[in-house]
């Protein structure tokens, strides 16, 4: 079988598509035929060597949906045929990027009918963290939430996850997606390429920061005196720690992490209607590389997906 992985870390280039070993589950494991694996940008910085220090070779990718194959001797709920998504092993493990994997019948449920398998796989990090973001700030019901980098991954499902819990939502994003993210329910929108948000919003109760740095740091001025602002991609700095201090607000970085029972509730509003996922590409498992150049650019609306289905006869 096929299978994306580094020897090395680095640049897009380290990533090699190429014949790995057919994985046999463990007692509590199954192994799945991987229908489509997410991209999410842990995914480069582990490849790059920024985060997440492991051994190599390493199969890149945490997210996946795919069909049980077979099932080790301890696995009670899942069966062969069973068309399942999950979040695998993060942040250790991982190796959603092939034609098959093996993983723990914990970290896996069943994906809803409703979902096609490449939106399944775009789920559950992104879900998980905008669930686990919105709950870190203590918002009561028609609070004010500024989002940023709101049309990605993580913003879209924040912002939907949001208003599903009666806050009042700002989205910052480029012009070209603010229908978008109107059509998804946001009560107000800024193009950051125009206009500076600080400068034209009221002061908000909580902010999910998509994006760090200055849009950070500019955050801390429109936001009320104890508050949280949850900073996803990298910890907040002790410079920023203090800058927070000196506006009374409280800076914290949400970890996601796999949790079956909120991933049960995320699966009920996916099965409702409730909550949707947008593609922004789906692309061959083959041409990984060039999903994690996308990636890198940071402009996806929604997600990227590896799709070994896509397969063309070549590879990288
Ligand atoms: N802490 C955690 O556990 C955790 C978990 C998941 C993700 N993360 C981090 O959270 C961040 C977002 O993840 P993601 O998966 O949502 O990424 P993503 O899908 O790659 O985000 C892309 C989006 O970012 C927007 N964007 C870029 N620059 C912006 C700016 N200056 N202001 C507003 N929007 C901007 C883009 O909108 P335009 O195209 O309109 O510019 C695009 O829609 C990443 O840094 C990721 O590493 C952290």
């Amino acid at each position: 079988m096929k299978a994306v992985r580094i020897h090395e870390f680095g640049e897009p280039e380290v990533l090699q598509y190429e014949d790995v070993d057919e994985p046999d589950p463990a007692s509590d494991e199954v192994r799945l035929r991987v229908r489509a694996a997410g991209v999410n940008p842990v995914d480069w910085m582990t490849r790059k060597g920024m985060v997440n220090e492991r051994e190599l070779p390493w199969t890149v990718g945490w997210d996946v949906a795919g069909v049980v194959d077979e099932i080790g001797s301890a696995v009670n709920e899942l069966e062969v045929g069973d068309e399942v998504y999950g979040l695998v092993g993060f942040p250790s493990g991982g190796g959603t990027y092939a034609e098959a994997m093996v993983a723990p019948e914990a970290e896996l449920m069943k994906k809803p009918t409703s979902l096609s398998f490449e939106e399944a796989a775009g789920m559950p990090m992104v879900a998980l963290t905008a669930w686990q973001a919105l709950q870190a700030l203590e918002l009561q019901t028609g609070e004010r939430v500024l989002i940023h980098a709101a049309a990605g991954g993580v913003g879209h499902l924040a912002v939907q996850f949001a208003k599903q819990q009666g806050f009042h939502v700002i989205g910052t994003a480029s012009g070209s997606n603010e229908e978008f993210l109107r059509e998804l329910g946001v009560d107000e929108f800024v193009n950051y390429r125009e206009e500076r948000f600080e400068e034209v919003l009221e002061p908000v109760d909580g902010v999910v920061d998509g994006v760090g740095g200055e849009t950070f740091d500019r955050s801390l001025e429109i936001l009320d005196e104890g508050r949280i602002i949850d900073k996803l991609p990298s910890p907040p700095t002790s410079e920023q720690k203090e800058l927070a201090n000196q506006h009374g607000v409280q800076a914290i970085m949400t970890n996601v992490h796999w949790d079956r029972e909120w991933f049960g509730e995320i699966t009920e509003l996916v099965e409702n209607g409730a909550i949707s996922l947008t593609l922004d590409t789906v692309i061959p498992l083959s041409q990984a590389q060039e999903a994690h150049r996308l990636s890198e650019e940071k402009h996806a609306q929604g997600k990227i997906i590896l799709s070994p289905e896509n397969e063309e006869s070549g590879s990288n």
